[in-house]
């Protein structure tokens, strides 16, 4: 067993660990890891853009009214405030590290010689203010921001580590987080990370679920980590079903951006017939739970496996402008996106809910951090805005990381930390047993958890959670770990929270639709866990924060 230390641990690579590590300064020690390379993190696949106010005509105040229309009366309107005003600084920022944001055609560069990028719409903006690289905005982003950190002396990349558990040191006020169990896969040792500030970037959890557009990273580890450590979460129920997935049995967890209705796609029937403008005045580009919900409703009534999504009737050479990845993707499985219409299903996208955190992305336990998917801010509400995510990551990863500067915890690291001790397990023969409850989890999720729920669902889904809980723990004490059992393990402790939470709200609001109860609450609030404790809600006011 190694021991590293450096002053900053940060936990994952993509948008948001990324951005904490890039705006530490030059003499402080930071360690990133990711659990695959670099770019193994829902970032790099992201497709739609950044949402940010950067034209004349469109207004700070319109893009906040939106974020909370598509929240559904429960975001916090400090927090949406605090990060919308700092959208335009972020996309400068990124700008500066080297991204090139796809500009507007045949468009003059402004009076200051700046060029003019091209702004797409999303669901539930009233303005177009998505900034973009074409349909592959992650890829560039991340490309840009890798090779940045690449180029930091004071940044040591570690990939294919997985951090297993949290060092949580001393007792009462002294209580606080030096650092983690790193398991490294390709050696198969278990190393100790210490460091001064601990930064959760771990991403979202929508692995829970058994179709999803996220990469196989995303099993909720840096929630269930903290959960375990005394963290509270909030709002897990707010699970997001992004509409349109792409339906082919060759695609795996491929999205079709949300871009493509903001440039004029239509959802429609195998007949062709259109059916969003019976479920809002928007129509495709209504907030994205109303779309996911139409297409789950329509789908249901009529036994579809899937809809279609077509943007055929513009030009063909816009639609290869504006979406070459996905054009390109099609065509690889026989359907050309300028001629044919796409089938498309929704599946889980993104986790509003996470670790609570203030506007400085400090969690419940001094010297922890949560940026990102991981965390709750309070930004996204019932339901997040296109767009709004990305966003989140580089507001909140700078904010993060110049708190954890200013900080600068002096105090010295501990001399030893508890061993990580292997010496009672053995290496399992019977590994079935975690590929076997894997699949049993992300089905009954699916199917019990899913768009539509029901009190009754959802206790059948508590009930299955508790026995995978227990089997799990069993085989976690007697065996080697892998990765696999590694993300299990916290999957199913990620699944039970979503599930408590998901029982304890009486209502439906946002992403949480209960047939039970079809509708929302006269007051907004959050669901707060708290390790030991049930459910609390509370209005979504300072009061959640520390
Ligand atoms: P991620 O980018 O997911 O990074 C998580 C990191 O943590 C990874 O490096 C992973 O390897 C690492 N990690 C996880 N667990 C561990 C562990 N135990 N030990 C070590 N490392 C660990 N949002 C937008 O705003 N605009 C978009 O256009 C957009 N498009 C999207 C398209 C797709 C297909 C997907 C899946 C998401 C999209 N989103 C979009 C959402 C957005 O991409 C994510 O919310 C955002 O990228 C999350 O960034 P993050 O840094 O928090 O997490
Ligand atoms: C998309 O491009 O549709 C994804 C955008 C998002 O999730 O914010």
């Amino acid at each position: 067993m190694a021991t590293f230390k450096h002053d900053v641990l940060i936990i994952g690579s993509g948008a948001a660990g990324l951005t904490v590590a890039l705006h530490q300064p030059g003499d402080s020690r930071v360690a990133v890891l990711s659990k695959g390379d670099l770019t193994s993190a829902s970032t790099y696949y992201a497709q739609g853009g950044v949402a940010a106010v950067l034209e004349e005509g469109d207004s700070i105040e319109s893009h906040i009214r939106d974020t909370h229309e598509a929240g559904a009366g429960l975001c916090h309107e400090e927090t949406v405030r605090f990060t919308v005003e700092k959208g335009p600084e972020a996309i400068r920022w990124l700008i500066q590290q080297g991204v090139e944001f796809t500009e507007e055609e045949g468009g003059e560069a402004d009076d200051a010689g700046a060029p003019r990028y091209h702004l797409t719409r999303e669901g539930g903006h009233s303005h177009r203010r998505v900034i973009h690289v074409a349909d592959a905005t992650g890829l560039a982003i991340s490309g840009a921001l890798i090779d940045q950190v690449r180029e930091r002396d004071n940044v040591e990349l570690f990939e294919h580590r997985v951090a297993v558990d949290l060092i949580i040191h001393g007792t009462g006020a002294d209580r606080r987080c030096v650092g983690a169990y790193v398991h490294n896969r390709q050696t198969g040792t278990t190393d100790v990370f210490l460091a001064r500030a601990v930064v959760l970037a771990t991403g979202g959890a929508s692995k829970a679920y058994l179709y999803t557009s996220n990469p196989d990273v995303a099993t909720g580890d840096g929630v269930a980590m903290a959960w375990r450590a005394g963290c509270r979460v909030a709002n897990m129920e707010f699970m997001q079903f992004h509409p349109t997935c792409l339906y082919h049995p060759k695609a795996k967890s491929f999205l079709i951006t949300e871009a493509i209705r903001g440039e004029g796609g239509q959802l429609q029937l195998p007949d062709g017939r259109r059916f969003m403008q019976h479920f809002h005045p928007r129509a495709e580009l209504a907030p994205r739970d109303v779309v996911a919900r139409a297409i789950d409703h329509e789908m249901k009534r009529l036994g579809l496996d899937c809809v279609y999504l077509d943007i055929s009737h513009k030009p063909a050479d816009f639609i290869l402008h504006h979406f070459p990845t996905v054009y390109a993707k099609c065509l690889q499985l026989g359907l050309d996106i300028t001629r044919d219409p796409i089938p498309v299903v929704p599946a889980a996208h993104y986790t509003c809910g996470g670790l609570i955190t203030n506007l400085d992305g400090q969690t419940d336990i001094a010297g922890l951090y949560a940026i990102g998917e991981t965390a709750f801010t309070g930004l996204h509400g019932a339901n997040r805005m296109a767009s709004n995510s990305l966003l989140e990551c580089f507001v909140f990863g700078q904010t993060a990381s110049l708190h954890i500067a200013g900080q600068r915890d002096r105090r010295p690291l501990p001399e030893s930390v508890p061993e990580w001790d292997e010496s009672r397990v053995t290496d399992s023969d019977e590994d079935v047993v975690i590929s076997h409850n894997w699949d049993e989890l992300r089905r009954f999720m699916w199917d019990y958890v899913g768009i539509v729920r029901t009190e009754k669902r959802l206790q059948r889904a508590l009930h299955r959670v508790e026995l995978l809980k227990r089997e799990i723990a069993e085989y976690y004490s007697n065996y080697s770990i892998s990765n696999d059992l590694l993300e299990l393990r916290n999957l199913v402790v990620v699944a039970e929270l979503i599930i408590r939470c998901a029982l304890s709200r009486k209502e439906s609001r946002g992403l949480h639709y209960m047939r039970d109860y079809p509708e929302p609450l006269p007051e907004a609030r959050d669901t707060i866990l708290e390790p030991g404790r049930s459910a609390e809600h509370r209005a979504p006011s300072a009061e959640t924060q520390m």
